[in-house]
């Protein structure tokens, strides 16, 4: 059996900055009530003139000229967001003619922040079954179109960004040893974004409810969240044999540090083996880990043979592990 390798990382943020003190400025709210609860800082966000599949487009371009590999060599593309372009088509379309990958088969999944775990499962898959070769999995958001500016709640979480992975069909033991995905359609009200599909269509009504932007019971999202992530990378370690001790780098789904702090110290992992940039970008959902993954790549962070750990959570509810030897 073939095995599927991350053969290149590419990532990319807009270059608006908003501070917490920008926020401060906007809402009732504080830098110090921000860090304290989420540890975030700072986040990206996008420009008027870009899109999902903007963002998209440049970071799985940088993914391809990092593993070598041409457009019109691949063969799937998989993005994982739940902000596209259009209800429909996909967005992983528009990357698609963006790119010129006129070979490859795209489509969006939507899992929120499990979105680019989803779709990494998806395209390991079809290349262990031999039908593909070469696929491009992006996880792309523009969350602050979908947020409401005027909750505190919430906006003060997200931020917009894009990272992409080329995996390749390879002989050998390294790459993806793993994946596990789970879904609980139950908790769907304590995360979702309410309009506008078709229970509640665009009107004038569902505009002043403001009921169209992301909704979240954040203390109730909290508990599950840290079970979730505990369980399910407790659940990839095992399935290969192995303890956490075992696990070079843990690279979680950054939704706020309390949760990542929680998650690690229940999974007994030192500091100096989670990888945090929550503080720079907030949650950028489907994001988050592609994102953390390229930075990691690109500062010579992951070594040959490094035990790997990507976990994340998010919306549905969904959760979702990947285990790799680099
Ligand atoms: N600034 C100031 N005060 C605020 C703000 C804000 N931005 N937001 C809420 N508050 C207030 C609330 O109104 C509340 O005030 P009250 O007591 O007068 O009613 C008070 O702060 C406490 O609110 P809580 O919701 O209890 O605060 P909590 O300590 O739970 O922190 C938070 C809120 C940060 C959202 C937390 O619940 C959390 O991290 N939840 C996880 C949710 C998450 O990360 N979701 C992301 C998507 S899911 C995922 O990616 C895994």
């Amino acid at each position: 059996m073939k095995r599927a390798r991350i053969t290149g990382t590419g990532s990319y943020v807009p270059e608006k900055i908003l501070t917490n003190l920008d926020i401060e400025k906007m809402i009732d709210t504080t830098d110090e009530w921000i860090v304290t609860r989420t540890g975030i800082r700072e986040r990206h966000i996008i420009a008027d003139d870009q899109n999902t599949s903007d963002l998209a487009t440049i970071a799985a371009q940088n993914a391809l000229d990092m593993a070598d590999v041409s457009a019109e060599e691949i063969d799937l593309i998989i993005l994982g967001t739940i902000s596209a372009d259009y209800p429909w088509p996909a967005t992983a379309c528009i990357v698609q003619e963006n790119l010129g990958a006129k070979n490859a088969t795209a489509f969006d999944i939507s899992a929120a922040c499990s979105g680019f775990l989803y779709a990494m499962e998806n395209a390991v898959a079809q290349i262990e079954s031999g039908r593909i070769k070469k696929a491009i999995v992006i996880g792309a958001e523009a969350l602050s179109r979908i947020i409401d500016w005027e909750d505190r709640n919430t906006c003060v979480l997200f931020g917009d960004a894009a990272g992409a992975v080329v995996v390749e069909a390879v002989e050998g033991e390294n790459g993806i040893l793993s994946t596990h995905s789970h879904s609980d359609g139950s908790y769907l009200k304590l995360l979702y974004q309410p309009g506008f599909g078709t229970r509640h269509m665009a009107s004038a009504e569902a505009f002043k409810s403001r009921n169209y932007f992301l909704q979240m019971q954040g203390s109730d999202v909290f508990k599950v969240a840290v079970r979730m992530l505990t369980d399910v990378a407790n659940e990839a370690v095992a399935h290969n044999g192995m303890t956490m001790d075992d696990v070079d780098l843990f690279v979680p789904h950054q939704a706020n540090i309390r949760i990542l702090e929680a998650t690690a110290k229940r999974l007994k992992l030192p500091e100096e083996k989670v990888y945090i940039n929550v503080d720079r970008f907030g949650n950028t959902s489907g994001a988050t880990i592609p994102l953390a993954l390229d930075e990691a790549n690109r500062a010579g962070r992951l070594k040959e043979n490094d035990i790997i750990l990507l976990d994340a959570f998010g919306g549905g509810f969904t959760w979702a592990s990947a285990l790799m030897r680099w």
